[in-house]
């Protein structure tokens, strides 16, 4: 197994893996590790079948919970990202969000395999919430450290959400509810389970507020975060290609789907790996 370091920041390629075959515990701990390490890691020229995505997936932990989207007929566990060529809706996940960060216990990982890739466009863009944590200076950052910040799933996928309202024809399900519309709330700097490294953990699509602010005073402190965290000292553009596996760690990273395909198909299918209650 190599790993590749990104130059200049978070992010690893790696290669010498059959991702096919059942891994070694020897590379799952070294995986653990580079995941730890770079936060995003992704693994080229990897053809696999649903079977060979889930046993991959389960190697890192159970399988999270997917809720709003509706998964692949035969396998509950997998959601299928796709973008038919005549769709002209918005790409699924096209804001910085870090995955279902309005659960009491969010994904540790989000797992996305490419299956069609369009020839330009689709990039995903990520940004490092730890980054962004350690450039704030001392007195911000023991200002921030006691706040709890308030999540929901009700902006994107409430009885009166985004995706609810939505007109045009998109080839995923999206399946809104009133139970979107229930709240949690996590700390605001959340500490890294492995490395200790603490995170910025809020995301413009699922946070609402801050626990004990009014809505003004919430509104102002997150705007200041939201252009902090995704500025491009921060940001990898990751591009795809086909069989290409992708896996990012949830609890440190925002991300966010790019378009500009209009007129191809993107077709990936996601898994998600259970988290811990962020500390
Ligand atoms: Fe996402």
């Amino acid at each position: 197994m190599r790993v590749l370091p990104r130059a200049g920041g978070f992010g690893a390629e790696i290669t010498g893996l059959d991702l096919a075959r059942t891994l070694s515990d020897e590379a799952v701990e070294r995986l653990e590790d580079a995941f730890t390490r770079h936060g995003v890691l992704w693994f080229p020229d990897q053809p696999l079948s649903h079977d060979q995505l889930e046993a991959f997936t389960l190697r890192f932990g159970p399988f999270g919970w997917d809720p709003y989207v509706a998964p692949l007929a035969d396998r509950p566990h997998i959601l299928e990202v796709r973008r038919d060529s005549d769709e002209t809706a918005s790409p699924f996940g096209g804001a910085w969000h870090s995955d279902w960060s309005f659960q009491e216990t969010p994904p540790k990982a989000t797992i996305l395999h490419a299956k069609v890739v369009p020839p330009s466009g689709g990039d995903t863009l990520y940004a490092d919430g730890v980054a962004a944590y350690e450039t704030l200076s001392p007195a911000f950052q023991a200002m921030i450290a006691p706040l709890r910040a308030v999540h929901s799933a009700a902006g994107p996928y409430g009885a009166d959400g985004f995706y609810a309202k939505e007109t045009g024809r998109r080839g995923m399900t999206i399946l809104p509810s009133r139970e979107a519309e229930k709240t949690w709330s996590h700390p605001l700097v959340r500490t890294q389970p492995r490395s200790g490294a603490k995170a910025l953990f809020v995301n413009p699509v699922y946070t609402i507020g801050l626990e004990g602010f009014t809505k003004e005073e919430s509104a102002t402190l997150l705007a200041y975060l939201f252009r902090h965290m995704v500025q491009d000292r921060f940001v990898y553009r990751h591009i795809w290609s086909t069989n290409m596996l992708t896996m990012w760690d949830n609890r440190r990273l925002l991300h966010n789907a790019t378009g500009g395909y209009d007129g191809h198909l993107r077709l990936m299918h996601r898994t998600t790996v259970a988290g811990e209650r962020p500390e």
